[in-house]
């Protein structure tokens, strides 16, 4: 079989009024990644072809954020909210190209599984010419109804159009939609809009498509999949979901977790098999953990490498830049940032290191501070392998400590250490024997008087 070739049309100009948000509905984020985007994520997995967005509220923001999650994605405004069938006709000159199948999916419904498109196409290879994904809900208000007459899909009616017994149907349109791409124009230039809500409704093909004796197909899906966002406790509801299924792929995949519900993915977080992670660990995006690592109960770590038995935490942060090396360790109150830690290097307690690279085996004392920034730049710091920071130290960047040196502990480090020396940045300690009690004494005295 030739490979059918399909435009995948997300619509997204709605405003979302209910988010109450400055920010366009579609790309407030789940599991750090806007919503649109996990759409589109979910037909390029299904390997749905060329991607048309169809965008209007929020212009300027959309086609800003778009190029991160969608750089081939062909961007349509539609000037005019009239209805979803005149937003999917906004990309009409992409639907004229000519294709096999065309997808239309909503920007709001971000839990849609990459198995469902892939099934609505199927359907159309076999012959279908338009394919409706439904599902079934107990409280279907606010949904258009599934009508159908001796098992077949006759129409779809907007709930404002129902009558009272077609009110009662819990069978719902999820809004995805799959139409054979020969017929797409006719059906969607045939669309009027004498309704409620004398908007263009996408809907109103299927009872088009009856009357000429198309082939049209409902399937089911599960209610996740239809899922849409209209207000931000939805939003958190969507981010459970998300969330649970991840956590359960990941267990499955040979990661264990202690309390996996009190873990928190990023949409791109890579986990190796045999890595543990204990209770309240949190992962913003681009983080990959290697096999055997062990991260420590509340850790949040984004944009960071953790090598292969690698330790982070208790209670570390990791920012984006961090890479830890096999075996490093990372621990409790300390922050990491744009630094590589290589191989066996440890960071145990309440220490800064931004900027730096902390050569193999080096040792970094408790409190120890890389000083980075005069207000203006940022500089580096050079630590060498073997090397050995005692606690307390403040290495004033741009600075190079040499392999296997030794800082002395309170040492405010402003030259550069050369390998193997030893290196004292404090005032030597001063010891007058006696001294404190004559100082009592003469204090005690005083305040007699
Ligand atoms: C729509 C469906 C309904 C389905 C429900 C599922 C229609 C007529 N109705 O209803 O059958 O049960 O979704 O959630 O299709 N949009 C545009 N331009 C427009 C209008 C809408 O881009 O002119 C976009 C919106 O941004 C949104 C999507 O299309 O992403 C759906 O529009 P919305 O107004 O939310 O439709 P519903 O009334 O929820
Ligand atoms: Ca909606």
């Amino acid at each position: 079989m030739t490979e059918r070739s399909c435009l995948s049309i997300i619509l997204a100009a709605g405003e979302g009024t209910r988010m109450k948000s400055a920010l366009p509905k579609v790309l407030h984020r789940i599991a750090g990644l806007p919503m649109v985007a996990h759409v589109a994520r979910a037909a390029e997995a299904a390997g749905s072809g060329d991607l048309a967005l169809v965008i209007g509220y929020g212009a300027e923001q959309m086609r800003e954020a778009v190029p991160a999650f969608a750089p081939g994605a062909e961007i349509f405004v539609q000037e005019e909210r009239l209805g979803t069938a005149h937003a999917v006709l906004s990309a009409r000159s992409a639907i004229a190209r000519g294709y096999d199948d065309v997808l239309v999916m909503f920007g709001d419904t971000p839990l849609i599984d990459p198995a469902a498109l892939a099934d609505a196409r199927a359907r159309l290879a076999a012959g279908a010419d338009l394919v409706v994904l439904g599902f079934r809900t107990e409280n279907p208000t606010g949904y258009g109804r599934l009508i159908e007459k001796d098992g077949a899909l006759v129409a779809i009616r907007e709930e404002k159009d129902c009558t009272d017994e077609e009110r009662r149907i819990t069978f719902c349109n999820s809004g995805l939609m799959a139409i054979a791409g020969a017929r797409a124009l006719a059906l969607l230039d045939a669309v009027g809009n004498d309704n409620a809500k004398g908007e263009y409704y996408l809907t109103d093909i299927v009872e088009i498509g009856g009357a000429k004796g198309l082939k049209i197909v409902a399937t089911e899906a599960s209610f996740e999949n239809a899922l849409g966002i209209n207000n931000r406790a939805e939003l958190a509801g969507a981010e459970a979901i998300w969330q649970k299924r991840r956590r359960r792929e990941v267990m499955l995949s040979g990661v264990t977790m202690i309390a996996p519900e009190t873990v928190f993915f990023s949409y791109d977080t890579e986990v190796d098999p045999d890595v543990l992670i204990e209770p309240n660990v949190y992962f913003g995006p681009g983080v990959s953990v290697e096999g055997g690592a062990i991260i420590h109960a509340f850790s949040h770590i984004e944009g960071a490498v953790i090598g292969p038995r690698a330790e982070v935490g208790p209670f570390a942060r990791l920012r984006p830049g961090s890479d830890l090396g096999e075996k490093a360790k990372v621990g409790n109150f300390c922050e990491i940032k744009k630094a590589t830690v290589e191989a066996g290097a440890k960071v145990n307690h309440l220490t800064y290191i931004g900027d730096a690279r902390v050569g193999a085996g080096a040792n970094i004392g408790a409190g120890t501070i890389t000083c980075n920034y005069d207000g203006y730049s940022k500089f580096f710091t050079d630590i060498g392998a073997g090397a050995f920071i005692g606690s307390n130290s403040a290495l004033v960047a741009p600075i190079s400590i040499g392999e296997r040196a030794y800082v002395a502990s309170g040492s405010v480090i402003t030259d550069n250490v050369p390998d193997d020396a030893l290196a004292f940045g404090r005032a030597r300690q001063k010891t007058l024997p006696e001294r404190a009690k004559q100082l009592r004494e003469r204090r005690a005295s005083a305040a007699k008087k």
